[in-house]
């Protein structure tokens, strides 16, 4: 069981691409109906790989400064280099965490990827500590393995 219901976000999504919205709306319809889950997902942020940095194309909840993220850089970019998601339980114990408030306790990174190639990122900050469960993390892969195909 995951508090993020992806079946129905998934849904949304294939809704409004068949109704013709493009690739931005569905990024910031993504967002938002994930962070609307409520707690954990405090912050969605959707970043896109443009080149060798990482673009802040959608958000919902808190505001972030980082709208460009270098492939290597913190967490986000950490994700892009090893073409590992990022669960991080606790961002104290990452050296190169790239802070975005003084709240966020933990973060989860999924990529999304279209066969081989990374298009972007679904960055989600959380102010609960260790939250992503193997269900939660999985429930997240379900809206990016969506994105991939609809963007
Ligand atoms: N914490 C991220 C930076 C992006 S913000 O969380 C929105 C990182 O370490 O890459």
């Amino acid at each position: 069981m995951s508090v993020l219901e992806s079946d129905k976000i998934v849904t949304r999504l294939r809704a409004a691409f068949n109704h013709g919205s493009p690739s931005p709306e569905l990024l910031a319809l993504a967002a938002q109906l994930i962070q609307q889950a409520g707690a954990p997902y405090t912050s969605v942020y959707l970043y896109m790989l443009r080149g060798d940095e990482l673009v802040l194309e959608a958000f919902s909840g808190r505001e972030t400064e980082h709208t460009r993220i270098a492939v290597g850089d913190g967490v986000c970019g950490t994700a892009v280099a090893t073409g590992k998601d990022q669960n991080v339980g606790d961002v104290r114990s990452r050296e190169n965490y790239i802070a975005c408030n003084l709240f966020t306790r933990s973060e989860l990174v999924v990529l999304i990827r279209r066969g081989t190639v990374i298009l972007g990122q679904i960055d989600i900050d959380s102010d609960v500590a260790d939250p992503f469960t193997d269900d939660e993390e999985h429930a997240v892969r379900q809206v990016a393995d969506a994105l991939a195909v609809l963007l």
